[in-house]
């Protein structure tokens, strides 16, 4: 529980980054996984596609702080070569984004040099270089579907490379074979038969980086915003929730009358939780840490990223 003291102390904070945000013409993005006072404190919250579609459009910002994990900081840096990102905390990684090296890429094209490569945008920088285009699982399906091609090597989540494989009837070969989230790998459909037989008329919503067994249970397999979208237009009453539990603030605020449960209390994802008001802060204060991609890299990482801009979703 906090003190008086340090609630007095973040709320001093949370004035003092406004300020500073003001006077430096900045932007704060927040993914909905973050911490309930940085989405509070954030200009915008939302998906992975929608924080890269945002920070494109936003002219007017000369600094964008990115209060995410680091592959979203990096797109947002290489879709704006002139503007400053920031990055609160640069230990923030997504480890499903460590789990595809070039060189695997490399192998699996030796084997399949016909087949397209679609990387989720959860990959380096130094990925993104060697695929054809990106996706999000907003908007997957819809990328998968606009190829000329019946066999795609899709990385590195190979749950989102089945689900999309069933929804399109394509072919995904999934680089790496295992590729995971292991924060969506922690949710089980056990834990949601137990759940539903205290919220029987609860309505299942699951993020396609769940596994198979939990998309069976699903009501809704969507992205993060797309869950909130679909729970918003929903009649339901109660919703149990299949991904990192900071969706729940922004879906309890946005439906006061409405129920939400976490489908597993302990599905945190520990990067996106690095990001604190202090970090904040501090990253608006000394402009740290600058996300930099070698312009070799962003050139054909930007291609790849446009292209999956450029397809309605
Ligand atoms: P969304 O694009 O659905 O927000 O997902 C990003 C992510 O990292 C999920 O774990
Ligand atoms: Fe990466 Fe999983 Fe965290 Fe999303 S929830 S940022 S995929 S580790």
């Amino acid at each position: 529980m906090l003190t008086a003291h340090a609630k007095g102390e973040s709320m001093n904070l949370t004035d003092k980054i406004s300020k500073l945000k003001k006077e430096k013409k900045a932007i704060i993005l927040a993914h909905n996984y973050q911490r309930p006072e940085i989405q509070d404190i954030a200009d915008y919250i939302g998906d992975s596609i929608e924080l890269s579609r945002k920070a494109t459009q936003e002219t007017q910002a000369e600094i964008i702080v990115f209060a995410a994990v680091d592959f979203m900081a990096e797109s947002a840096a290489i879709l704006n070569p002139t503007k400053k990102v920031l990055l609160p905390t640069l230990g923030a990684r997504c480890p499903m984004a460590q789990m595809l090296t070039v060189d695997e890429i490399k192998r699996q094209k030796t084997h399949y040099p016909n087949a397209p490569v679609v990387l989720y945008v959860n990959t380096l920088a130094s990925a993104k270089a060697y695929c054809d285009v990106c996706c999000t699982s907003a908007n997957a399906v819809e990328v998968i579907n606009s190829l000329d091609a019946d066999t795609i090597l899709f990385g590195p989540d190979r749950n989102l490379a089945e689900y999309v494989a069933e929804e399109t009837g394509k072919t995904l070969i999934p680089i790496p074979e295992w590729g995971f989230c292991p924060t969506h790998l922690l949710f089980q459909p056990e834990d949601v038969t137990v759940l539903k037989l205290q919220y029987p008329d609860a309505v299942v919503m699951v993020h396609p980086e769940c596994s198979a067994e939990m998309r069976r249970v699903a009501d809704f397999i969507g992205s993060t915003s797309k869950m909130c979208s679909y729970a918003r237009e929903s009649k339901a009453k109660t919703f149990i929730v299949g991904t990192e539990e900071g969706i729940l603030h922004r879906l309890r605020k946005e439906n006061p009358e409405k129920q939400f449960i976490t489908a597993y209390k302990e599905a945190v994802c520990p990067n996106m939780k690095l990001t604190t008001l202090d970090r904040l802060y501090m990253a608006l204060k000394e402009e740290k840490h600058v996300v930099r991609v070698p312009e070799v890299i962003a050139k054909k990482a930007r291609a790849a990223l446009d292209r999956m801009l450029a397809i309605n979703h």
